[in-house]
């Protein structure tokens, strides 16, 4: 049983897929607004790579039901109906909707992982979930990869914190473990830097500082919020949908 960190898709093959539970971290901002959306009734998203491919979608679907989101450049792509803020994602804008949404980063690191069997988004809003299904998938003794979707290639803060903050819920401990490659070990670092407090590297990251002098502050505290949308969500057939949490 193996336990990976990616620092971006960039830095894993197609074959560490294989036979891996694998949670893909965007946390600021993609994957905290997919949670936002799912806890709040959105039916699916569908994440696509350019705004020409959401555009084609949205129009071969044809629905009411339907909605253009995503960001370039952190900002809201022109058209769109919603932003990739959490915050846009409340249950009046998306509940019975399915988002097409289309991302830098973070849309792209969950397509790049659509060969594994099981991608769940991740970010602290539905932490404590994730590493549940972790601790069940090392109970097993199942392979995990927790894919960073990085920025444009390179290391991310706050992906990179998100990732040992996982790694250290589903040890229970951010004591460094022999199942680790490198990258796990040096999230498990920053948790022990950092300590438990999401917003200090979530605003000393690039995107947490870009985001800030964006105007888009209040998207940054939100990510922060531990358990915020407490949903566990899987891409699979080029789809999130929520995964039923048994009681
Ligand atoms: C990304 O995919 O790079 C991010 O979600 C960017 C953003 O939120 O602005």
């Amino acid at each position: 049983m193996r336990i990976d960190v990616a620092f971006s898709p960039a830095a894993m093959s197609q074959a560490d897929l294989h036979g891996r539970v694998v949670f893909v971290i965007d946390i600021l901002r993609a994957t905290t607004a997919m949670c936002a959306a799912l806890n709040h009734g959105a039916r699916a998203i569908i994440p696509v790579s350019s705004t020409e491919e959401a555009l084609r979608l949205a129009q071969t679907i044809g629905s009411a039901d339907v909605l253009l989101a995503g960001e370039r450049n952190c900002s809201p792509i022109p058209g769109f109906h919603l932003g990739n803020s959490p915050l846009e994602m409340g249950e009046s804008a998306v509940r019975g909707k399915t988002i097409i949404l289309t991302t830098t980063n973070g849309t792209d690191a969950l397509l790049a992982c659509h060969a594994a069997a099981s991608v769940i988004p991740t970010a602290a809003a539905n932490l404590s979930l994730a590493a549940e299904r972790g601790r069940e998938a090392v109970d097993a003794d199942q392979s995990v990869l927790i894919v960073c979707a990085g920025r444009k290639g390179d290391f991310a803060l706050d992906d990179a914190y998100c990732a040992g903050r996982l790694l250290a819920a589903i040890f229970e401990s951010a004591k460094p473990r022999r199942e680790l490659n490198d990258a796990g070990l040096a999230s498990l670092d920053l948790v022990r830097r950092y300590g438990e407090r999401w917003e200090r590297p979530l605003l000393y990251s690039r995107s947490g500082r870009e985001l800030v002098r964006l105007g888009f502050r209040a998207d940054v505290r939100d990510a922060a919020r531990l358990d915020a949308y407490p949903v566990l969500g899987q891409f699979h057939e080029r789809r999130v949908t929520l995964v039923p949490v048994h009681a």
